[in-house]
């Protein structure tokens, strides 16, 4: 057996004992998508957000990208944001960054990557706004964990700056926005940042929604 065909293997036998346990789960899910969150996180295989929030399919909408970053000119993030707002009207958006991860240590680097420098340019930009904190912490592991925590308020604040969020802030109150990171040695989310609807934003990235 290849390892790709043990993946189709394990689904038959996980969806088989789904049903056996409940016998309407896939029924009930059929017709419920109503979740309360949207989860923003990195695409690393060790942060996969049910399992680590044991929540069941059909609890969170998921956008994964490298290093959970909110980029105002990605179409596909944006895409998701809207959809998770405006039609599935989450209460909650979480950014959930991680203690270790790949994408921040290599935007410590000057390491020219190919495509994914113009990605990680993002996480440069929060390390020179943040330079003198960062370089006062001698240690790299910790000085990237410091980053990370940055980077993932820095995500917060775009996800605030959009219109979208503005929007529903206005029209409805929601959502609350949250910056979470993830420990990997633990398994434990720590609750770093969190921004509730209306809270004021620097007039330059305020929008007049009528
Ligand atoms: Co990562």
């Amino acid at each position: 057996m290849t390892p790709y065909e043990k993946l189709l293997i394990e689904n038959k036998i996980w969806a088989k004992a789904r049903v056996e346990e409940d016998r309407d789960f896939f029924h009930r899910l059929l017709k419920l998508q109503t979740p309360e969150f949207l989860w923003i996180g990195c695409s690393d295989s060790r942060v996969p957000a049910n399992e680590i929030t044991n929540t069941a399919p059909g609890e969170i909408f998921v956008h994964r990208n490298i290093a959970n970053l909110v980029v105002h000119t990605d179409l596909n993030l944006l895409s998701v944001l809207q959809y998770a707002v405006e039609v599935l009207k989450v209460k909650h958006i979480i950014v959930c960054g991680h203690y270790g991860c790949g994408g921040v240590r290599a935007a410590m680097t000057q390491n020219d990557l190919g495509l994914i420098n113009k990605w990680l340019r993002n996480i440069k930009d929060t390390y020179y706004y943040n330079k003198k904190e960062l370089e006062a912490i001698a240690d790299i592991d910790q000085r990237a964990d410091r980053l990370t925590e940055l980077s993932v308020m820095d995500q917060v604040m775009n996800l605030a700056q959009t219109s979208i969020v503005q929007r529903a802030w206005k029209e409805e109150s929601r959502p609350t926005l949250h910056g979470w990171v993830y420990r990997l040695t633990d398994g434990v989310l720590h609750d770093l940042v969190k921004m509730m609807p209306n809270t004021p934003l620097d007039p330059v990235y305020q929008y007049d929604i009528k």
